[in-house]
């Protein structure tokens, strides 16, 4: 048996485009959910880790979930479907999954400094309890507040509304999605990311609750002769790229 040589990064975010129309051929689905693991392991804000991945492979889900991608070509002709959640609401549990991982990490550490320890346990138990829990989003106006008064004097996080910490989520469930669709690219496989989708539907045809926000629906197979639709276009790298 061939063994697939995985391309280097650069040749993986070269190969990668936004396939449209992809072939009829099967996908590994221990090989996606591979990429997946290595979607998982993207830098996420707090190593909160809000988000969640849905692989669908199943033939009725699939129609389901491309009828609310408005059977758009890149998931009516994919093969399987990716759909990257943002999970904000499940902050109180990731936090407490941080502080289980690093009391027992402190536990056999050595030259352990009890400042450095008290600093990141409050993190945990009190400084993201603070920003990410919701008083009827009230309490998030009045630290939003607190932040921008003592902004005035010095360097402080200003990110504290509902809305912000809904960005900061999908901030970081958008660089998993990248990192799978690379680690996809890497090994021959294709994608194509979609926001062009109904997300209500969608979540309904995943059984997600309110909290659950659809941050990308990824289209996965192998691509097919025409289903890349042109010459990559980027704007001039010089008018984006700012030395500083
Ligand atoms: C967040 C996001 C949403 C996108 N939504 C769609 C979509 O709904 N349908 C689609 O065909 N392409 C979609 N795309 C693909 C873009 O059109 C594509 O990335 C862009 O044209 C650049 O082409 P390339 O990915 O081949 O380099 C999306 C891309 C991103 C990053």
């Amino acid at each position: 048996m061939a063994v697939l040589k995985e391309k280097t990064v650069s040749e993986a975010a070269a190969y990668r485009r936004s396939v449209r129309v992809f072939t009829p051929e099967p996908l590994d689905d221990e090989k996606v959910k591979s990429c997946l693991e290595l979607a998982a392991l993207a830098p996420t804000s707090s190593n909160l880790q809000l988000w969640e991945f849905y692989h669908v492979t199943d033939e009725n889900k699939k129609k389901e979930i491309a009828a609310a991608c408005f059977n758009q070509s890149a998931a009516k002709t994919a093969q399987q479907l990716v759909v990257v959640v943002a999970r904000r609401d499940l902050w109180s549990q990731r936090a407490k999954a941080n502080l289980r991982y690093l009391s027992k990490a402190f536990e056999s550490m050595e030259n352990l400094d009890p400042k450095r320890q008290k600093m990141v346990m409050n993190y945990y138990g009190k400084l993201i309890p603070t920003l990410y829990s919701t008083f009827f989003g009230l309490k998030g106006w009045v630290v939003h507040l607190f932040a921008q008064v003592v902004g005035l004097f010095r360097p402080m996080y200003r990110q504290t509304r509902k809305s912000d910490l809904r960005v900061v989520a999908h901030k970081s469930a958008g660089l998993a999605a990248q990192n799978f669709m690379l680690a996809m690219a890497a090994i021959d496989y294709d994608t194509c990311p979609m926001e062009g989708h109904d997300s209500l539907r969608v979540k309904k045809a995943l059984g997600l609750g309110r909290g659950a926000e659809i941050n990308m629906v990824i289209g996965c197979g192998k691509r097919d002769d025409k289903g890349v639709y042109g010459a990559r276009f980027r704007v001039p790298f010089e008018e984006v790229y700012k030395k500083v």
